[in-house]
């Protein structure tokens, strides 16, 4: 986030303490409960959402070196996304042109080159076919149309964006991100280090799990022994971009910032910023690193979710001791959620399901709630973000 960005946030922050204030939506939302449940909507999203338009797959950090690579299966098709010697990113479907094995699994780095597990065909970090076991066998076959298929990819402010769908479409990050790209930017995501990334599966909708970290109104009651102490979760900052949206809850240090002239202000250290890049990223700035959830629809129905939760840091973990740090982070972070918001929000699905009431209430006090789901059902309808 820019400096001059920081100073405005920081005041607009003190002064919402002061005044007992929080961000406020015009009016109260009523959102239909349909958005939960509903199957036809659901198959909808996987297709408009999870097919035909980009996706923050992962940040730069995740493959930072030539051979670097890591593969999703959580969108229901595989995708490799790999580092090429000239350090650009490419991705593809993960899928052997001989008969359709996967060539890769999981993540790995410094791969030279992927060998199909099932006959051996090899394909280079750019896709190429590069080698077919028996070749004769396969008599005058075009190597240079059976490399693996790309899929769109860019690659800009430190994420990377597929379209889980080959084609020529190029992607705009500046345009998907609305306003959000220079403040983005300024964090200089790029430089930060992978740590661990976990998948979770849960029985909730996808867009439920989003909810999750929408508003900070559930804090002090719902996380009154875990993190309400660390953060005020009364007074928030909230600012739509398109359909992307940035939520500021300060942390309860930030009463530090009183003593000390602007200039010497150091915001970011005592903010959580939660960031939707819609619409099923979830990044959130954690004062001194970054996690990330990237939720998918999961199952036949509308649900159940799975999950890749990432903590990327500011510097890769060399030591014993700061890994052990930044374990106690992921741990606390999975924690909460875990033990708190998620077995919440499944009884809420179940209760979604139950026909006690057709629509919920989001208040003029989460207003992220309102804009995230009111970006949602404009999507749907094609309205432009
Ligand atoms: S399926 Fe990949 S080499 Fe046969
Ligand atoms: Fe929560």
């Amino acid at each position: 986030m820019q400096r001059a960005m920081q100073i405005e946030l920081g005041r607009q922050l003190l002064s919402t303490l002061d005044e007992r204030r929080t961000a406020l939506a015009e009016t109260i939302y009523r959102n239909p409960v349909s958005d939960y449940i509903s199957a036809e909507q659901v198959a909808l999203e996987r297709r408009r959402f999870f097919r035909e338009s980009p996706l923050v797959m992962g940040l730069s950090g995740d493959l930072p070196q030539p051979g670097d690579f890591i593969t999703n299966d959580l969108l229901g098709l595989p995708i490799l996304i790999v580092r090429r010697d000239d350090g650009q990113v490419n991705a593809f479907l993960n899928v052997c042109r001989h008969r359709g094995s996967k060539v890769a699994e999981g993540c790995g780095s410094g791969q030279k080159s992927f060998v199909c597990p099932y006959h051996g065909w090899s394909y280079g970090r750019d896709g190429r076919l590069l080698g077919i076991t028996d070749h004769r066998a396969f008599g005058e076959i075009d190597r240079s149309a059976h490399g693996l298929r790309a899929l769109p990819v860019k690659e800009e402010y430190g994420l990377i964006w597929v379209r889980p769908m080959p084609g020529e479409a190029s992607i705009e990050p500046r345009g998907l991100l609305g306003g959000l790209a220079p403040e983005l930017a300024a964090y200089g995501f790029d430089r930060y280090a992978h740590f661990e990334t976990r998948v979770l599966q849960r029985r909730m909708n996808w867009k439920l799990v989003v909810d999750t970290f929408l508003e900070a109104y559930h804090v002090p009651i719902l996380h009154r022994k875990t993190i309400a102490p660390l953060i005020n979760g009364r007074s928030t900052v909230f600012d739509p971009h398109n359909g992307n949206l940035r939520m500021v809850v300060p942390r309860t240090t930030i009463d530090e910032l009183r003593a000390l002239p602007e200039d010497r202000w150091e915001l970011l250290q005592h903010i959580a910023v939660i960031y939707v890049l819609f619409p099923n990223v979830v990044l959130v700035w954690q004062g001194d690193h970054i996690e990330t959830w990237r939720v998918y629809p999961a199952g036949n129905g509308a649900d159940e979710s799975v999950m890749h939760v990432s903590l990327y840091t500011p510097e890769p973990a060399a030591t014993e001791k700061a890994r052990a740090h930044w374990d106690r982070n992921m741990d606390l972070l999975l924690r909460t959620v875990e033990r708190e918001d998620f077995p919440l929000a499944e009884a809420m699905q179940r209760g979604f399901t139950s026909g006690a009431q057709d629509h919920v209430n989001f208040g003029r006090n989460e207003p992220a709630l309102a804009h995230y789901h009111g970006a949602i059902r404009g999507a749907l309808l094609g309205l432009p973000l």
